[in-house]
């Protein structure tokens, strides 16, 4: 799934009041999320940092960022790699778990947006690496919360399109089960760092250091970012 709604609300909203917001994608596809984000940082902002990391980083995502004017692309591993502007949209060829346990930490970013491999497994090695990573006041968007793979491991590389991607993680079975048994778990493992907060009809969950926001909302049809007590609306909780 792609974050619908949310990356306008993302944009204008939790990152308006930063200088130079640094954003991390993992999972990119092609680009559904990726290009408005950019378009948003490019627009909005003077200085900022996205980076995106996929085990297949199709050619139709660099030819569409490269119609943007005013930003530098640097896609690892490859011949057109070019230094930092400060303006720049980094693309990485590789698996989330290589690339985030590579990480020394230096940058940090203010959004994640993680929407990759849609497993148990992954998604809690994920979470746990990326801790790491973020500034007490970063947001955590985690896609898949709600919906098919909430309680069900899915891996991209047991997808036939996926046969020649070697870097994709293969399958491994496991007792627990999906994206959302993942996030439950870290949450309640870190429930003074981390509250999260989702809609029944929506299919992500935000996560934010409940020391930092007393709640935080995004509503995909109106691309509004409210505090909670202004605006109820069906919660459903995290599972003790
Ligand atoms: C659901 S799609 C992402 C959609 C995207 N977030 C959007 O908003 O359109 C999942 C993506 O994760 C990638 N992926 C799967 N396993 C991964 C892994 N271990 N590391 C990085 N990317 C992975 C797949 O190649 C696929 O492009």
């Amino acid at each position: 799934m792609s974050y619908l709604g949310w990356t306008h609300a993302v944009c204008q909203q939790h990152l308006s009041r930063h200088v130079f917001p640094k954003i991390l994608e993992i999972g990119v596809h092609y680009g559904q999320t990726t290009l408005p984000l950019v378009q948003n940082l490019a627009h909005g902002f003077e200085k900022f940092l996205y980076v995106g990391v996929d085990i297949w980083i199709r050619p139709q995502l660099d030819e569409q960022l490269s119609q943007f004017s005013d930003i530098n692309i640097i896609i690892h591993g490859r011949a057109e790699r070019s230094a930092a502007s400060g303006r720049d949209v980094i693309l990485f060829e590789e698996n989330s778990l290589d690339w985030l346990t590579s990480q020394t930490g230096n940058t940090k970013f203010d959004v994640v947006f993680l929407d990759g491999d849609h497993n148990y497994q992954t998604v809690f090695q994920e979470l746990n690496l990326i801790q790491s990573l973020l500034k007490p006041a970063s947001i955590l968007v985690c896609d898949d919360y709600n919906g098919k793979w909430a309680e069900k491991d899915q891996f991209y590389s047991a997808k036939d399109e996926y046969e020649s991607v070697k870097i994709a993680t293969p399958y491994d079975f496991s007792e627990k089960q999906g994206v959302r048994t993942a996030i439950d778990e870290f949450v309640n493992n870190n429930v003074d760092r981390w509250r999260g907060l989702h809609r029944i009809d929506l299919e992500p969950i935000i996560l934010f250091n409940p020391h930092v926001y007393e709640a935080v909302e995004i509503s995909s049809t109106n691309d509004v970012w409210k505090t909670l007590k202004n605006r109820p609306f069906p919660i459903r909780r995290l599972r003790a």
